[in-house]
């Protein structure tokens, strides 16, 4: 009999057509928009669901997983999996996997993307043209900085990480400082990276700080006041891992009062809500989580989440298997 999967939400085609030509037999979601908590625990009550092909906005937690006592696999279509109690999932012995390494490049370049997009006030000179305003060449207009020679500090030196380093390096010939739970020995030696032991060591001395680590309970509000208080006030912070990292509101106010010179967001602590005052400031850029948005990679991801469940009914050890 064919395995029954749910689909949280559509994915793009390519997965969805590998898991069919596999003989999966899916329930997807019809419509095109996030699933409430209690909507996605009577969807998986329908039927008896084998797995489960979730998404990042998907909080499976022990309700979620009670709400199914047949589905013994959740694919996340993410590289990011804090989404899922993973102790939980291990303790009931259902198996998760994640889609590393498809979206490294992809995000790596929307992380460069608003290295320069704010420290070239891209975004605020957009609106400004919009909005009429544009009277001419002036010689003080919208002065920025330049990343050449600039020291970036990255925290997490995991695949995208070290594949913004290197953008950094290669590119903008900056200087690299990072720090991680452990050593990368490829970008010390490739890209003369310097390590520190402590993240308040890299924001104390880097001229921009690009955020890499997964979120944990280790790295929750990692980057709060009393770090923020450490960076140089001419840095900039630029997040696009978990917006829980970083201390939303106390980066609201270290940006209001010129503690550091300027943030660039692609993910925020309560998604898709703002901290109050964000939105108002000037010297933020903020993108709507759109780091692994190219189509080339939202298709492989695709592939990777459907590759893992026929791995694992296929009774392989899915290839991006957590727990
Ligand atoms: C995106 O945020 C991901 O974790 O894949
Ligand atoms: C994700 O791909 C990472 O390890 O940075």
């Amino acid at each position: 009999m064919a395995h029954s999967l749910y689909v949280t939400r559509r994915i793009p085609e390519a997965g969805l057509k590998l898991l069919r030509e596999s003989g999966f037999d899916l329930d997807i979601n019809p419509d095109d928009r996030i699933l409430k908590k209690q909507e996605l625990i009577e969807a998986l009550g329908l039927r008896q669901y084998e797995g489960v092909l979730c998404l990042l906005t998907d909080t499976i937690d022990r309700e979620v997983l009670d709400a199914t006592q047949t589905a013994r696999i959740y694919a996340n279509y993410a590289v990011g999996y804090n989404n899922i109690d993973i102790d939980e999932a291990k303790k009931r012995g259902i198996t998760v996997t994640n889609t590393p390494g498809a979206l490294t490049e992809s995000v790596a370049e929307l992380t460069v993307t608003l290295m320069l997009a704010i420290t070239r006030r891209v975004a605020e000179a957009d609106s400004f043209v919009r909005e009429g305003k544009f009277e001419g060449w002036a010689p003080s207009l919208f002065l920025g900085s330049d990343l050449l020679g600039k020291t970036v500090g990255i925290l997490g030196a995991g695949r995208i990480g070290a594949r913004v380093a290197e953008i950094c390096v290669q590119g903008f010939k900056m200087r690299l400082i990072y720090h991680d739970v452990t050593r990368n020995e490829a970008i010390e030696r490739e890209l003369k990276a310097e390590f520190r032991d402590t993240p308040e060591a890299v924001l104390q001395e880097a001229d921009i700080v690009s955020v890499h680590v997964p979120l944990l309970e280790s790295t929750k509000h990692l980057i709060n006041a009393e770090l923020l208080r450490s960076m140089k006030r001419s840095a900039y912070l630029i997040n696009t891992s978990r917006g829980s990292v970083i201390d939303e509101s106390a980066l609201v106010e270290a940006l209001k009062e010129g503690v550091i010179r300027g943030a660039a967001l692609d993910v925020f602590e309560n998604e898709p809500r703002l901290a109050a005052g964000l939105a108002a400031l000037s010297n933020v850029v903020l993108t709507p989580h759109i780091a692994s948005a190219t189509e080339a990679t939202r298709s492989e991801m695709a592939i990777m989440a459907a590759r893992n469940l026929i791995d694992f009914f296929e009774g392989r050890v899915p290839r991006n298997k957590i727990v």
